[in-house]
């Protein structure tokens, strides 16, 4: 290969696009770039500092406090906030209650995009979240957009948390799910939409292996 590809997966809450993210950067040996992740590191920033989202001078300046980077431990990505490993904490549901209002918000978005098209002059990557074939890789050499039954989104989510040793309870998942599809598919800035040339996977019936597999047949034919 020699340009550097990229991948862009957008979709739903609770898809599965990180799980095949993860995958086909594995597989292809490509850099994979969680950007739902750096939205939840924002908003565990703004609720520790109280941060006003009212007032945009101070949403600014506490954009200019705050350095998000991903480290590599032992096979697993780790998100940093200001050189604090948060990979977990931005994982709960008090961030998942709070992070599609926080990422709502136009300095927000201006700034971790401008993060996210930096992050990907560094190699081949796949990147997957909201925007990120519509708005921060609108030539991206693939989009993928994921979509599922909420019902299974839920149950998949719900095992992923109760495996993870969290107290969580189901219909409180399907709500935050239900919301927060609303809220991102509804917002003014760059809501979640899908990009005229993305290919649509549908993962309510297959698993991990099929839709690798899928989108595996859909990066061969990229023109490289
Ligand atoms: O992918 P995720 O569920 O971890 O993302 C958390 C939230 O971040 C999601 O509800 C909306 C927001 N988000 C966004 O607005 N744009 C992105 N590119 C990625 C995530």
């Amino acid at each position: 290969m020699n340009k550097n590809i990229v991948i862009a997966i957008d979709g739903y809450s609770s898809c599965g696009k990180s799980t095949l993210a993860k995958a086909l950067a594995k597989k292809l040996n490509f850099i994979y770039i969680d950007s739902g992740a750096m939205y939840r590191a924002v908003t565990l920033y703004f609720l520790r500092n109280n941060i006003d989202l009212e007032n945009s001078k101070l949403v600014k300046e506490a954009l200019n406090n705050i350095h998000i980077d991903f480290q590599t431990l032992n096979n697993q990505t780790l998100i940093m906030l200001n050189g604090e490993d948060v990979s977990k904490e931005i994982r709960q549901m008090h961030i998942a209650e709070k992070v599609s209002t926080i990422s709502a918000i136009k300095e927000v978005r201006f700034e971790m995009v401008r993060q996210q098209q930096r992050m990907g002059k560094s190699g081949s990557i796949v990147m997957d979240g909201r925007d990120i074939g519509t708005v921060v890789f609108p030539n991206a050499d693939l989009k993928l957009f994921m979509t599922a039954d909420p019902k299974i989104r839920t149950e998949r989510r719900y095992n992923e948390l109760i495996g993870k040793g969290e107290q969580v309870n189901i219909e409180e998942i399907f709500e935050n799910l239900t919301k927060r599809d609303f809220q991102d598919t509804t917002r003014k800035e760059s809501p979640l939409l899908q990009a005229q040339d993305a290919i649509v996977l549908d993962n309510s019936t297959i698993d991990e292996a099929q839709q690798l597999e899928f989108a595996l047949e859909h990066i061969r034919l990229i023109d490289k």
